[in-house]
C-alpha cells in the first residue's frame, strides 16, 4: 500500500474544471497517512468552495496572501515551512506560467517561492493549451528547476477535445507523490517504459500485430516502482494487471505509443523501450470491412511507423535510453547496430529463436550490449531478470 505516513502535504488548487477531483485527492492523501492543508487561488474558488475543502481536510483553507490571523501576517512563510511537499493539482496553464516566472502575486505562488520542500504540479488544461509552445517552454524550465510534473493523462476533455491535458486521477497522484519520498535505488527518479505489442488497423475488424504479451515490460515497471521510481508504463493491448504504484497509459497503435511516449518522457531520467512496436502500418485503414473478392491475392501497402525509442534518444535533455532487440540471428551484430543507429545508451538483446524465452514466455535470457562490451544474463523469470536489470540501470544513472 502506498504510504505518505506522517508527511505534511500542502495541496494547492488552481482554477480548472479538474478542481472537483482535488476534493477526492484530499481524502486519498489522508488515506495514505498524510496531513493535508489546502491553499486555493481565487479562480479555484469559482470551481469548488473552500468550505468543501475545509470539511474534507479538517483544516482551515488558506486563500489570502496577507492573512491578519497568521503570526506576523506571514501565512505564506509558515505554510512554506510546514510543507514536506507542495502539490499543485490541478495546475492550470496560467499558474504554470506564473510559477515559471517566479511571480509571488498570490498566496500559492508566494509559498512556492518561499518553500524549501519539493514542488510537484499536476497539469490540467485543454490539449491545445498543453501543446502551445509557451506552455511547453515553461515546463522545460520547471523541469530544469527540478519541479516534478505529474501527468497529464490523455483522453476526452471537458471542452469536447481529445488529447493530453487531463489531470491524473487522485490515486495516481498519491502514488506519484509517495514515489518522491520512497527509498530505493531509483527514489526520486522518473522512469517511462513501453510494453506489449502495437496493433495497426487494416479495417474495423482486422489489424497487424505480434506475439508480445507485455510480460517483460510490466515486470520492468513493477521493479522500477519497487525501486522507488515514479513509473509510467505505456502499454499496448495486453491481458496484464497494472503493477502497484505504476501509472499505466493504454495505447493501441505505434502512432499512439509514439505520442504518449513523447509526452510522458518530459523530465524523465530513464526510458526503457520493451514494447514490440510494428515497424510498418497499412497505408490506408479501410472504413468498412474488406470483402473477399474474386482475386486470389490481396496486396497491402505499408508505410513506416515513427521510431519511438530513437525519437526519445533525440530529445534534449536526453534521458538514459534503453532499447530491446528481439533477434533470431546475429544477435550481437544487430543489437550493436541498433545501439548506434538509434543513439541508445544500452541495448538488451533477446534471442527469440528459442521459444522458452522472449515473446510470450515467462522466462527470458538476454545479452546487455553496450558500445564496448557485452554481458550475458542466463535464463530466469522475467520478474527476476527485471529486478536485476533495474538495479543495473540505477547504477548507470547514478554514475552519470
Ligand atoms: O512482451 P513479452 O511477451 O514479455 O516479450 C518481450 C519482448 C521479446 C517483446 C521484449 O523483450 C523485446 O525484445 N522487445 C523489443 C522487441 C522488438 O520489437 O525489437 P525491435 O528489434 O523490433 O526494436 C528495437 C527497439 O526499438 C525496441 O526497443 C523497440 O521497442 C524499439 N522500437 C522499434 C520500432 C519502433 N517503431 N519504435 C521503437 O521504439
Amino acid at each position: 500500500m502506498t504510504s505518505l505516513a506522517n508527511k505534511q502535504i500542502l495541496l494547492g488548487v488552481t482554477g480548472g474544471i479538474a478542481a472537483y477531483k482535488s476534493a477526492d485527492l484530499v481524502r486519498r492523501l489522508q488515506d495514505a497517512g498524510a496531513s493535508v492543508q489546502v491553499v486555493m487561488t481565487p479562480a479555484a474558488q469559482e470551481f469548488i468552495t473552500p468550505l468543501t475543502m475545509q470539511a474534507l481536510s479538517g483544516n482551515p483553507v488558506h486563500t489570502e496572501l496577507l492573512d491578519p490571523e497568521a503570526e506576523a501576517g506571514m501565512g505564506h512563510i509558515q505554510l512554506a515551512r510546514w510543507a514536506d511537499l507542495v502539490l499543485i493539482a490541478p495546475a492550470t496553464a496560467d499558474f504554470i506560467a506564473r510559477l515559471t516566472q517566479g511571480m509571488g502575486n498570490d498566496l500559492l505562488t508566494s509559498i512556492c517561492l518561499a518553500t524549501a520542500a519539493p514542488i510537484a504540479i499536476a497539469p490540467a488544461m485543454n490539449q491545445g493549451m498543453w501543446h502551445n509552445q509557451a506552455t511547453q517552454t515553461n515546463l522545460d524550465i520547471l523541469i530544469k528547476r527540478k519541479i516534478h510534473i505529474f501527468g497529464p493523462a490523455e483522453g476526452g476533455q471537458a471542452c469536447g477535445d481529445v488529447g493530453p491535458g487531463r489531470m491524473l486521477e487522485p490515486l495516481q497522484l498519491v502514488d506519484a507523490a509517495a514515489s518522491l519520498f520512497a527509498s530505493g535505488s531509483l527514489a526520486g527518479k522518473k522512469v517511462v517504459i513501453t510494453a506489449g505489442p502495437t496493433r495497426e488497423a487494416l479495417d474495423p475488424v482486422r489489424y497487424l500485430s505480434n506475439y508480445s504479451s507485455g510480460k517483460m515490460g510490466y515486470a520492468l515497471a513493477q521493479a522500477a516502482a519497487e525501486a522507488g521510481a515514479e513509473t509510467i508504463l505505456i502499454s499496448g493491448p495486453t491481458q496484464l494487471a497494472i503493477p502497484p504504484r505504476v501509472q499505466r497509459i493504454d495505447v493501441i497503435s505505434a502512432g499512439e505509443m509514439h505520442a504518449a511516449s513523447l509526452a510522458a518522457a518530459q523530465g524523465c531520467d530513464l526510458f526503457i523501450a520493451a514494447a514490440a512496436v510494428a515497424d510498418y502500418r497499412p497505408a490506408q485503414i479501410a472504413t468498412q470491412k474488406i470483402k473477399k473478392g474474386d482475386a486470389d491475392m490481396l496486396t497491402l501497402t505499408l508505410v513506416k511507423n515513427p521510431d519511438i525509442v530513437a525519437s526519445i534518444a533525440a530529445l534534449t535533455p536526453k534521458p538514459f535510453t534503453i532499447g530491446f532487440a528481439a533477434e533470431s540471428e546475429n544477435l550481437l551484430e544487430y543489437a550493436r547496430s541498433k545501439l548506434e543507429r538509434k543513439n541508445l545508451d544500452l541495448v538488451v538483446a533477446n534471442n527469440i529463436s528459442d521459444s522458452s524465452i522472449g515473446f510470450n514466455s515467462d522466462d527470458n535470457a538476454v545479452t546487455i550490449v553496450e558500445k564496448t562490451n557485452a554481458t550475458e544474463i542466463s535464463q530466469r523469470s522475467k520478474q527476476q531478470l527485471a529486478r536485476e536489470l533495474i538495479a543495473l540501470f540505477a547504477q548507470k544513472i547514478a554514475a552519470l
